[in-house]
């Protein structure tokens, strides 16, 4: 009997901020999806394979200044390359669905906006790292960079005080200038790619949030439902 290939799966970046609660929304979302049958990765970036993993222990623990912006841009695009060819691609093709933590919009806001790196370089390493492999929908968990970096600041607090081994954030010791320029450039994108990109307030409760992302999430059921 000839086997009927499962459609592609679609790819869903999470995207924002310092203590958006990207984390959870993910993971509440995996659920929902998991429920209705559908195969689920969750990941992350930098990281999600084995060696954009070890790029990620480079690449945020230590010195707020020891990578330059530059460097910083090519070091994730690395990690990105391995990322989409070891885990991404190869899941989507299964018919996986895969949810990530962060993508390429997090170096267009960190590195490019943030970070001052020419907007020639970002276009030039998008094109040739994702290419076409842009996220089918990508959720961008808006928020004051105040009660978000308050957030993760509590989130710290807790872990140092169960003493776990803690890596020091780089990113979140940054002056306020740069979250609230980052903030803008995820506006930006959100407002420039809108079929993409679906903005989410994320000063509303956990509940809340999850309820919008669902709602959008069911809209792109009902999408590849009727295409199928
Ligand atoms: P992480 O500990 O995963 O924190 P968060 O909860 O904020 O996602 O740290 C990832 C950090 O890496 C975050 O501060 C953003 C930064 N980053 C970039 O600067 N450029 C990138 O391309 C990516 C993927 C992440």
């Amino acid at each position: 009997m000839q086997q009927i290939a499962k459609p592609r799966g679609q790819f869903i970046s999470f995207e924002g901020g310092e203590g958006g609660g990207k984390t959870t929304q993910i993971k509440l979302l995996a659920e929902k999806l998991t429920a209705l049958g559908i195969d689920v990765v969750q990941t992350r970036e930098p990281g999600g394979s084995e060696a954009a993993e070890q790029l990620r222990k480079l690449l945020l623990t230590g010195d707020v200044a020891a990578w330059s912006p530059i460097s910083e841009a090519l070091l994730f695009a690395a990690g990105r390359a391995d990322h989409l060819d070891k885990l991404i691609l190869p899941k989507l093709a299964q018919g996986t669905w895969v949810l990530c933590d962060r993508f390429l919009d997090s170096t267009r806001a960190y590195q490019g906006v943030a970070g001052n790196v020419p907007q020639e370089l970002i276009t030039v390493i998008e094109k040739y790292v994702v290419a076409q492999n842009l996220p089918n929908r990508t959720y961008i968990l808006d928020l004051d960079p105040e009660i978000g970096l308050g957030r993760a600041n509590a989130r710290m607090a807790e872990i140092k005080a169960s003493q776990a081994h803690m890596a020091e954030d780089r990113f979140e010791n940054m002056q306020m200038q740069f979250h609230l320029d980052l903030r803008q450039c995820y506006l930006d994108i959100a407002a420039n790619e809108p079929a993409r990109c679906s903005l989410i307030n994320a000063e509303q409760s956990v509940a809340e949030i999850h309820a919008d992302i669902w709602a959008d999430a069911q809209q792109l059921l009902n999408q590849l439902a009727e295409k199928a």
